[in-house]
C-alpha cells in the first residue's frame, strides 16, 4: 500500500501522525496508539501572544538609513486607491486591439468564446510522485453527480483574528476540528478528505471539464481567491454542522497586524486538535514571522522585521493590485494550462507564509511549506482566512474592482457541502460576503502608510553599460542578472496613468513545480545587498510554492511600476534597470516587456 493512500479502517490514521511518531519520537510523549486521545505532541510551546511591542508605525524600518528619513513617509492610500471609469474594451485588450494600451498581454486569451473552467470529477488522477519519491494519493472519495448550489445567507456573523478569541472559542474549534479528524474516512467532510480536496485542486488531479488533456490547478492564475473562498465556505460549515452551532465562524491569523506576526496560541497548544507537530521548529512564538520568507532565516531583530513585514505587506496590497488583473492574478481559461501567472497576494505573501510555516527537516518543507500537504495543518485554514481578508479589504477598503470578465465569473468548483454530498458553485456566487453570511472586521491597517521609498531618487543606471533585455535572455538564472528594458511610454500624464497602470511582466519562466523556486526583482539599483522590502528599488519576488509533483511548468509574475518609478524620480527615463537576483530553486527567464493594463 502506498504510504499516503487511504485505509480502508474507518479510523482516519493521518500520515501526519505516522510521520510524527516514526520519525520524531524524541518530541513525543510515549504513546499507546494513532488514535488514542494521548496522543500528544509535546515540542516546548510558549503561550506569550503579543510580539515585541512594534507598530507599523511607530518604527523605523531602515537599517541602513538615517531614521529622519521615516518621517517623509507619508500616506498613498488616497492616490492609489483610485478607480475612473473603465476606458478598455475587455476583449479588444485581451485580443489586442486596444490601440496604445491594447498592447497587454496580461492574460492568454487567443479567442473571443466564453471558456470558464469547470472541474471534470468524475475522473480523478492521483498525482504523480513527488520528485523525493513519496507516492501521493489525494483523490477524494468520487462522485458520481452535483447539484448546483447558490448561497443566501439569513445572518452575516464575523471571523475574528485567532490571537484575539477567548478561550471557549478555542474550545469550540478545537471540538469542531476533532470532531472532523474523527468522521469515517470514507466521509468527505473527514479533516484528512478535506485536505485531499485541496490536494487534489493544485495536483492537477482532476481536468477541466471539456479538455479531458487539460488538468486543472487552481493556484498561479485568478482563479485563486475565489477557489480558496470557497473551500473556506464549506470548511467553516461543516464546523458549524458539526458543532451544531450556526455563528461559529473561522479565525483568521492576522500575519499583516504586528500583533499577530507569530503563529497563534490556539495552534501551538500541543492539547488541541489545532496543534500540528510538522512545523519549522525554529518559527514557533515567539518568533515573528518573515512575510517575505525565501527559506532561510534573515536573522534581523524582530522589530526591523515587523516594519520589514509592513512594507511587505503594502507592496502588494497597495502597489502591485492597482488593477484587477494583478490582484487577482492571471486568466486561466478553459482548455487553458496551468500557471498563467499569480496574482500579488498569492505569490507575497501568501506562499511565503506557507514555506516559513513548513518544516525544512521534512522531505517537501511538510506540511504547510508544500501544496500537497498543507491542509493537513489546521492553521492552513486560518492563514487562508488572512488570505481572503487581503481580498474583502480590497474591495471594501481600497475601494478597487473585481474581475468583470463573464471568463472568470462562471468559472465553477466542486465541493463537499456540510451534508457531505458534492455541489457546484460559481465564481461569481462568491464576490458577495453578504451572501455568503460572513464578514469581516474593520481593524486598523497598520501598513496602509508603509509606502517604500527610493533609496537614492533620480539615479539613472539605465545609462550605465548594462546590455539590452534581449542582449540577455532567455537564460537559466544561476547569478544576479541586470538588463535595460525600453519603456513603450514616458512621463504619462495623470489622466493616462488613472487609466492605466505601466507594468514590468517577467515572462517565460520556466521552474519545476515540484520545488519551492524565488527570485527578486529590483528596478534602477545597483546594490541590491543595500536594499530592503522598505525600499521602492525592491518590486517584490517571483515565489512559487512547491506542489506535490515534479513537473515543468511555464509562468509568468507582474509588478506595477507607475508609482515605483514616480518614487524613483524616474518616470521620465526612456528605460528602466532591471535586476533579478535567484535565491532559491532553478528557474529559467524566458522574456520581459512593458505593457499597460487598463484600470477600471
Ligand atoms: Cu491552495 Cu495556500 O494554497
Amino acid at each position: 500500500m502506498a504510504f499516503f493512500s487511504l485505509p480502508s479502517s474507518t479510523h482516519p490514521i493521518h500520515p501526519a501522525q505516522v510521520r510524527c511518531s516514526a520519525l520524531k519520537p524524541l518530541i513525543y510523549s510515549s504513546s499507546p496508539g494513532f488514535f488514542s486521545h494521548a496522543f500528544r505532541p509535546t515540542r516546548v510551546t510558549n503561550h506569550k501572544t503579543h510580539a515585541e511591542a512594534s507598530t507599523c508605525k511607530a518604527q523605523n524600518a531602515d537599517h541602513h538609513q538615517n531614521p529622519s528619513t521615516d518621517d517623509s513617509i507619508t500616506s498613498s492610500k488616497s492616490n492609489s486607491s483610485k478607480t475612473s471609469a473603465g476606458q478598455f474594451e475587455r476583449r479588444d485588450v485581451l485580443l489586442g486591439l486596444g490601440g496604445l494600451y491594447g498592447a497587454t498581454t496580461l492574460g492568454t486569451k487567443q479567442s473571443s468564446l466564453a471558456l470558464p473552467v469547470t472541474p471534470d470529477i468524475s475522473n480523478c488522477t492521483d498525482a504523480r510522485d513527488t520528485p523525493n519519491g513519496i507516492p501521493i494519493n489525494c483523490c477524494p472519495p468520487s462522485a458520481a453527480s452535483y447539484s448546483d448550489y447558490t448561497p443566501s445567507a439569513r445572518e452575516v456573523y464575523t471571523r475574528m483574528p485567532a490571537h484575539t478569541v477567548s478561550h471557549d472559542y478555542v474550545k469550540k474549534y478545537s471540538s469542531a476540528i476533532a470532531k472532523m479528524k474523527n468522521l469515517s474516512l470514507s466521509d468527505p467532510r473527514n479533516f484528512y478528505q478535506q485536505a485531499n480536496v485541496h490536494c487534489v485542486y493544485c495536483d492537477e488531479g482532476y481536468s477541466q471539464s471539456g479538455f479531458p488533456d487539460k488538468k486543472l490547478d487552481v493556484h498561479s492564475s485568478w482563479l485563486f481567491f475565489p477557489w480558496h473562498r470557497w473551500f473556506l465556505y464549506f470548511f467553516e460549515r461543516i464546523c458549524k454542522n458539526l458543532l451544531d452551532d450556526d455563528t461559529f465562524t473561522l479565525p483568521f491569523w492576522q500575519w499583516d497586524d504586528s500583533s499577530g506576526m507569530q503563529i497563534p496560541p490556539m495552534f501551538n497548544d500541543s492539547k488541541l486538535s489545532l496543534y500540528n507537530c510538522i512545523r519549522n521548529p525554529k518559527h514557533l512564538p515567539r518568533k515573528v514571522v518573515d512575510l517575505a520568507y525565501k527559506g532561510t532565516d534573515s536573522g534581523i531583530d524582530p522589530k526591523t522585521q515587523i516594519q520589514y513585514n509592513c512594507c511587505t505587506m503594502y507592496t502588494p496590497m497597495i502597489t502591485h493590485s492597482s488593477a484587477p488583473a494583478l490582484f487577482f492574478g492571471h486568466p486561466l481559461l478553459g482548455g487553458g494550462d496551468p500557471d498563467p501567472g499569480a496574482g500579488s497576494i498569492e505569490t507575497e505573501p501568501h506562499n511565503n507564509v506557507h514555506d516559513w510555516v513548513g518544516d525544512p527537516s521534512e522531505p517537501n518543507n511538510e506540511d504547510m511549506g508544500v501544496l500537497y500537504s498543507a491542509g493537513r495543518d489546521p492553521i492552513f485554514y486560518a492563514h487562508h482566512a488572512n488570505v481572503d481578508r487581503m481580498s474583502y479589504i480590497y474591495n471594501n477598503v481600497l475601494k478597487r474592482k473585481n474581475i468583470e470578465d463573464p471568463d472568470w465569473l462562471n468559472s465553477s468548483f466542486i465541493f463537499f457541502n456540510e451534508a457531505g454530498r458534492p455541489v457546484r458553485v460559481t465564481v461569481k456566487d462568491s464576490t458577495n460576503l453578504t451572501k455568503l453570511g460572513y464578514t469581516y472586521p474593520d481593524l486598523p491597517l497598520s501598513w496602509l502608510d508603509r509606502k517604500p521609498k527610493a533609496r537614492r531618487k533620480g539615479l539613472n543606471l539605465t545609462k550605465v553599460s548594462a546590455p539590452k533585455a534581449s542582449e540577455v535572455l532567455p537564460i537559466k538564472l544561476e547569478k544576479p542578472i541586470s538588463f535595460v528594458v525600453e519603456r513603450p511610454k514616458k512621463s504619462r500624464s495623470g489622466q493616462e496613468k488613472a487609466e492605466a497602470e505601466e507594468v514590468l511582466k517577467i515572462k517565460g519562466i520556466e521552474f519545476d513545480k515540484g520545488e519551492t523556486v524565488v527570485f527578486d526583482v529590483f528596478v534602477n539599483e545597483d546594490d541590491t545587498t543595500k536594499c530592503n522590502p522598505c525600499k521602492a528599488e525592491s518590486l517584490g519576488s517571483f515565489h512559487t510554492l512547491a506542489h506535490g509533483h515534479g513537473k515543468k511548468s511555464t509562468t509568468s509574475r507582474s509588478f506595477a511600476i507607475s508609482e515605483v518609478l514616480e518614487e524613483l524620480g524616474a518616470d521620465d527615463f526612456d528605460s528602466i534597470l532591471v535586476i533579478l537576483v535567484p535565491r532559491r530553486g532553478v528557474v529559467t527567464i524566458g522574456g520581459v516587456e512593458i505593457t499597460f493594463v487598463p484600470k477600471p
